[in-house]
């Protein structure tokens, strides 16, 4: 038997840094567990624009196609500010969503206990908070037709298009509902029906999903609304289900409201392949984050977590996530903090490397 394949892209910034400490992480499930997978490493972004001119090479989309999952660090910098738009490296990430087909985007907001004084809410707000959001991620307002900057009359006029159609929404409902039913089985739909035609069928092919899964409670909100819901009280959540730009706007919302951004996975969902995985890519919740990026500062714990899904929606390693995500309560419940996470509790000091170093003595003792 042929071991599963994961594709690497550690991308540009703190990208590579950060993903040193994963490949640690990588090497201690196959020396320990028994867990090992044919891993390979390749250029997106920036740093595939420096070698090759394109965020993405042809090869780079090609061998994800092929890989049972992808994980990527972080793309961008301020080097690349000035680049044309269809070059710039987000446009490689972009393409690696479209072209895999990663429809549905699961984006968890958890706090960790910590780490509760960290958010800007108040603690009882946010304590033990453990949401997820569900982001179309490959149609919607990012991607319809017509787009573009035209010329009408004597000005220029900026042009997007919000479109859905009813598969779309259909698929992305469907794997909303699923995660639900893994949880406690009540989704919330967020949409501007009130404004927006896009939205209105929204609510209407949700609705028509749900009688599919009658255990689960469905709730519909403007996402207006839902952004005001997530502050005043987020705990009345399970699943939040939601388009494309909205679920960019909302998750970034709920990933500040755990005063963790800094901690924060997620996963990009296609449909299953031949052997039955889903097309999938994992990558940490923030960016390239240049201004800390070669000095040792940054925080592994998201791509670390972004593995841990990888474990758990790829390759069926529920248990091994869970370890690996006790061994990472286990260490900040010890105190152990890179920069970003010293707060007023004071703490440990390390860097990025001491980080993963914790981590890996953490899942020693979890044997
Ligand atoms: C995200 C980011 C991306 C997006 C950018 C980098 C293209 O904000 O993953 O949330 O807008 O989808
Ligand atoms: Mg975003």
């Amino acid at each position: 038997m042929t071991n599963p394949s994961l594709l690497i892209l550690p991308g540009d910034g703190i990208g590579p840094e950060v993903m040193a400490e994963v490949r640690k992480i990588i090497d201690w499930f196959g020396a320990k567990r028994g867990i090992v997978f044919d891993v390979s490493e390749d250029l997106v972004g920036g740093a595939a624009y420096d070698a090759h001119g394109t965020p993405l090479h042809d090869d780079t989309m090609a061998k994800a196609q092929a890989a049972d999952a992808v994980l990527l660090g972080a793309v961008g910098g301020p080097k690349y500010d000035a680049l044309d738009f269809s070059v710039k490296p987000e446009r490689g990430l972009l393409r690696l969503r479209k072209e895999m087909d990663l429809f549905s985007n699961l984006r968890p907001a958890q706090c960790f206990d910590a780490l509760s004084d960290f958010s800007s809410l108040k603690k009882d707000v946010v304590a033990g908070l453990d949401i997820m959001i569900v982001r179309e991620l490959t149609s919607g307002v990012y991607f319809g037709e017509p787009r573009g900057i035209f010329k009408e009359g004597n000005e220029r006029v900026g042009i997007n298009t919000q479109r859905y159609t009813e598969s779309e929404i259909a698929r992305v409902a469907r794997s909303a509902f699923e995660l639900a039913m893994r949880r406690d089985k009540k989704l919330c739909s967020m949409e501007k029906a009130n404004v927006m035609e896009s939205g209105i069928l929204w609510r209407e092919v949700v609705t028509e999903v749900s009688k599919e899964y009658p255990e689960v409670e469905l709730s519909h909100m403007y996402a207006d609304a839902g952004a005001m819901q997530l502050t005043r009280w987020p705990k009345q959540f399970d699943v939040i289900v939601t388009d494309n730009l909205f679920g960019d706007l909302l998750s970034d919302l709920a990933a500040m409201l755990t005063g963790s951004l800094g901690m924060l996975p997620s996963a990009s969902l296609g449909a299953p392949m031949a052997n039955g995985r889903p097309k999938a890519l994992y990558e940490p919740v923030h960016g390239s984050a240049p201004d800390i990026a070669g000095q040792g500062k940054a925080n592994p714990i998201a791509c670390i977590l972004s593995f841990a899904m990888a474990l758990r929606y790829s390759f069926d390693q529920g248990e091994e996530a869970a370890r690996l995500e006790a061994a990472i309560e286990h260490v900040l419940a010890d105190g152990v903090r890179t920069a970003d996470l010293m707060g007023p509790d004071g703490g440990t000091p390390v860097s990025t490397s001491g980080m993963g170093d914790a981590i890996l003595a953490a899942l020693d003792a979890s044997l």
